[in-house]
This record gives structure tokens, sequence and C-alpha cells, in this order.
């Protein structure tokens, strides 16, 4: 059992991990990565303030009943010449890949080299990250990993903020604005509505109503392909990236 991560451990991750050691059985081995993976950030994005508490990330580990920590440096996973690429090029183009060019390419590429070193049977990841998810997907099927990818409901903060390594980034104030992510796909929802220029409107309707919110994407696709939802009977997906300041949160619910 794997849980791949970049660290700053938190409860959304140690649920992960719950998950796995429960899959895994008192016999099993489950494996956590952490390696804050430079390809998947853009040259402007945080990479070098990314927090790294790795003593602490330890500790929780053990704590959770983690058997093998494995956290390599920069060096010992890129080869400075390294050029070969997995690049997944249709989900990848969408949402989060078209904000963040490059991105899905640095997730792919690392996710495929950690498959290959940990050699897991399941590797276990965040709905939270539902594109992610849905890319890492698709790799598995289209490389013919032999890797059953387990995915794992969104763990919230009690006024609906979605756990995140990055939340400790907010001041205070956009701290007390930052549920309304949670709060605008929730009023969609329950608004019955299936049509995504509908749904969007609703969310970006609430989301304005926070000053310091600054939206970056709100979109209805559909939850499968991340395109166009053929038909509104499909289980569709509404996911929304909003900036507070610097720091870009993200979120998402299936209608
Ligand atoms: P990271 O953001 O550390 O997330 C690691 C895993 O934890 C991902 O599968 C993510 O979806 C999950 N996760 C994070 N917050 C969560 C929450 N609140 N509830 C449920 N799951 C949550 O995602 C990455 O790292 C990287 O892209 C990685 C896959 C490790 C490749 O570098």
């Amino acid at each position: 059992m794997f849980v791949p991560t970049m660290g700053a451990l938190h409860e959304g991750h140690l649920a992960l991990v719950r998950r796995a050691r429960a899959l895994a059985g008192p016999n099993g081995t489950v494996v956590v990565s952490i390696f804050v993976n430079p390809t998947q950030f853009g040259p402007k994005e945080d990479f070098s303030k990314y927090p790294r508490p790795i003593e602490e990330d330890t500790a929780k580990c053990r704590e959770a009943g983690v058997d093998l920590l494995f956290a390599p440096t920069a060096d010992a996973m890129y080869a400075p010449d390294a050029s070969v690429w997995v690049d997944e090029s249709s989900l990848s183009t969408v949402l989060c890949g078209a904000s963040r060019p490059g991105h899905f390419r640095g997730v792919c590429t690392v996710v495929s080299k950690l498959f290959n070193i940990v050699t897991p049977d399941t590797a276990v990841f965040g709905k939270k990250d539902a594109q992610q998810l849905a890319i890492i997907r698709r790799m598995v099927r289209d490389l013919n990993f032999s890797i059953k990818i387990v995915g794992m409901e969104t763990n919230r903060e009690r006024d609906g903020l979605a756990r995140s390594s990055r939340n400790q980034y907010l001041t205070p104030a956009e701290r007390a604005e930052a549920p309304v992510l949670r709060k605008a796909l929730l009023t969609a929802k329950a608004s019955g509505k299936r049509n995504p220029a509908a749904l969007e409107k609703i969310v970006r309707g609430v989301i304005e109503t926070a000053s310091l919110a600054r939206i970056d994407y709100v979109k209805a696709v559909n939850a499968e392909t991340l395109g166009e939802p053929a038909t509104t009977k499909r289980r569709l997906l509404i996911a929304v990236a909003v900036f507070f300041g610097k720091t870009r949160l993200i979120d998402n619910i299936e209608v």
C-alpha cells in the first residue's frame, strides 16, 4: 500500500494513510513518500517556500503505523540531464492544467517514478485533487501499471475548508473567508440544477461575496472525462480554484 505526498502532513493525508493501513492488514506494508517534487511547480509558484517539517511528519507517520517512509532528495530522484517525461495529453489540458502549465506532466512523471521505485499493489489518492486522481487513473490504464488506485473523500476542517498544506499560508482574514469555496459548492449542489452554466453562475455568485477571493476558475465538467458534460444525466464535477492573496486553494463537489 502506497501513499505519495509532498509532506506537511495534515489530517487529510493521515486519513489516506489510515485507509492504507486498514487495507494492508497487519501483515501488509504501508509506504508513504514525502517529496516536494520540483517538476510540478511553475517558475512563479511556491516550490522554495513549500513547508518541509520533516521531523513532525516522521513522527506522524510513525504514529499512524507507516512501515516505511521514503523521503528522497531532488538529486536522488532526478538525474541532472533527465529527459523522459510522462505527459497525459487530454485530461491535463483543462482546469488546473490550464492554469498551471506543465504541472500534471511533473505529477505524472514523479508518480510513475515513485510507482517504479516502491512497486506497490495499491496506491491511495485524495478526491480533493479530483483532476489529479482522474489523470493518475488514466495514466495507470494507458501505461499498464499493475496498481489499483483507491480514491478517498476530501477531509475538511469543521467549517468546511478542505485541509491543505497550503492553508497555513492564509492570513487570519483570508482564513476566515476561505470556507466560501465549500459554501458555494454546496449551494450549487442544493439548487438541484444540472446545467453547467447555471451551476457555475451560482458558485461564482457565492464566492464573489468574499472580498479577498479572486477566482482562477469555476467549471462544471463531466466527472470522468473532465470535458463538456455530454448529457446532464452524467455525473458532474464542479471544480474551483480561488486565490486568497498569493495562496491558491482548490475544491470540488460531485453532483
Ligand atoms: P499532496 O498535496 O501532499 O497530497 C498528497 C495526497 O493527499 C494526494 O492524493 C491528495 O489528494 C491527498 N490530500 C491532500 N489533502 C487532502 C484532503 N483534505 N482530503 C483528502 N485527501 C487529501 O498531491 C500531491 O501531494 C502530489 O501531487 C503528489 C501526488 C504527491 C505528486 O507529487
